[in-house]
């Protein structure tokens, strides 16, 4: 039985379908994310899972059993959010204690707790600071502390990590991967940010309109999007129009505006005559001079418009013939500002029949 069931749950605002018709269910122990636009209606369904607010239809369980009507603070479910929302006049060790406190346990379990998870979240230097006195990501570890403090079975985390600085926010990322690991809770986290979703889930919801678009494992998510909306919000892609000219054993050829003819791996659906897109990440294309990869089958040629130097990589911008720009990676093992194309330069993309995807209308 899984854990959490969300079972064709809806939400309406006004004319507003916040939450449309919504099922998945959530596996005892996983880290599970929910991504997803400004207002697709990731804190919605929060909401309804912490209790907060409630579904106009649908049903969400625990365990099998249906959490409608039973009060946000008899669930077994705890929110941390991205406003930390600590007490500013307790320390931290009064904050962590604060739930505890309401739920009647005994001073000295109170005491043993607190410590524990203090240690959880490698705080035990600041017990008797108040907020005032900490770091962002000290706060963010309090508001940790606290929620995991009577071991919930859920803790449901709403962006807890955007008001980070990168770097920090990275570093928590490990320490939310550890702390999940180690307590054996389950996460539904939100973010905004599909590159945080892919480096923390055991599997994503990518949710648009009220709706999930696709749930699945991260490198299923990136390799295997199931359709346009998914391709473009999960990392870089680029999106061509193609039609379906023939399909051929385990491949298809598309007939596109931007690329000509294109060799692709099958795609189940296709059929002889359908539109669709072909998607294409910029570390699957090889750039070069022209004529450098006459061995594989796909091949355009650009003029390079702008690159971008990340450190480890350099994103080249090509533009192709009638304007379509695309982007593709090259790694730069050497130290420094490397790059291999100047801007204005004429270069050839390409890539192998067995990558790239299709994805129909
Ligand atoms: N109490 C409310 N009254 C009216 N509309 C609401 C209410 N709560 C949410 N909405 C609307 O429902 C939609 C979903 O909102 P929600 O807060 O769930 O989005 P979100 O995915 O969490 O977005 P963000 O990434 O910006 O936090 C939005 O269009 C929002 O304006
Ligand atoms: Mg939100």
């Amino acid at each position: 039985m899984p854990l959490l069931e969300i079972r064709k749950v809806s939400r309406r605002f006004g004319d507003l379908v916040a939450i449309d018709q919504v099922s998945f269910e959530i596996e005892a122990g996983e880290f599970f994310s929910l991504v997803g636009t400004s207002g697709c209606g990731k804190t919605s369904l929060l909401r309804m899972i912490s209790g907060l607010d409630t579904p106009d239809e649908g049903d969400i369980l625990l365990d099998g059993k249906s959490l409608l009507g039973i009060a946000p603070e008899d669930r077994s479910i705890h929110t941390v959010f991205q406003s930390y929302a600590l007490f500013p006049h307790l320390s931290v060790a009064d904050n962590v204690a604060f739930p505890l406190q309401m739920r009647g346990k005994t001073p000295a379990t109170i005491r043993a707790r607190t410590q524990e998870v203090l240690e959880h979240v490698a705080l035990t230097d600041k017990v008797d600071h108040f907020p005032h006195q900490l770091s962002g990501g000290q706060r963010q570890r309090v508001a940790l502390a606290r929620a995991i403090a009577d071991l919930p079975r859920i803790l449901l985390l709403d962006e807890p990590l955007a008001a980070l600085d990168a770097k920090l926010r990275e570093q928590m990322q490990m320490e939310l991967i550890r702390l999940q690991r180690d307590l054996g809770i389950t996460f539904v986290f939100v973010t905004h940010s599909q590159a945080e979703a892919l480096a923390l889930s055991h599997r994503i919801a990518v949710m648009n309109r009220g709706r999930v678009e696709q749930l699945d494992l991260p490198e299923r998510i990136y390799g295997f999007p199931k359709n346009k909306f998914v391709a473009d919000f999960i990392g870089h892609c680029a999106l061509v129009e193609a039609t379906v000219s023939a399909v051929d054993g385990a491949y298809l050829n598309l007939e596109t505006r931007h690329l000509g003819l294109v060799r692709a791996p099958l795609a189940a659906d296709a059929r002889v005559g359908q539109r669709g897109w072909l998607a294409l990440r910029p570390e699957q294309l090889k750039i070069g001079h022209a004529g450098a990869f006459a061995d594989l089958p796909n091949r355009v040629s650009g003029k390079v418009c702008d690159f971008l130097y990340i450190g480890d990589v350099t994103t080249y911008i090509v533009e192709l013939g009638d304007g379509l720009r695309v982007e593709a990676l090259l790694a730069n093992s050497a130290p420094g500002r490397v790059h291999f194309f100047e801007e204005g330069e004429i270069v050839e993309l390409a890539w192998p029949a067995g990558v790239g995807r299709y994805l129909h209308e």
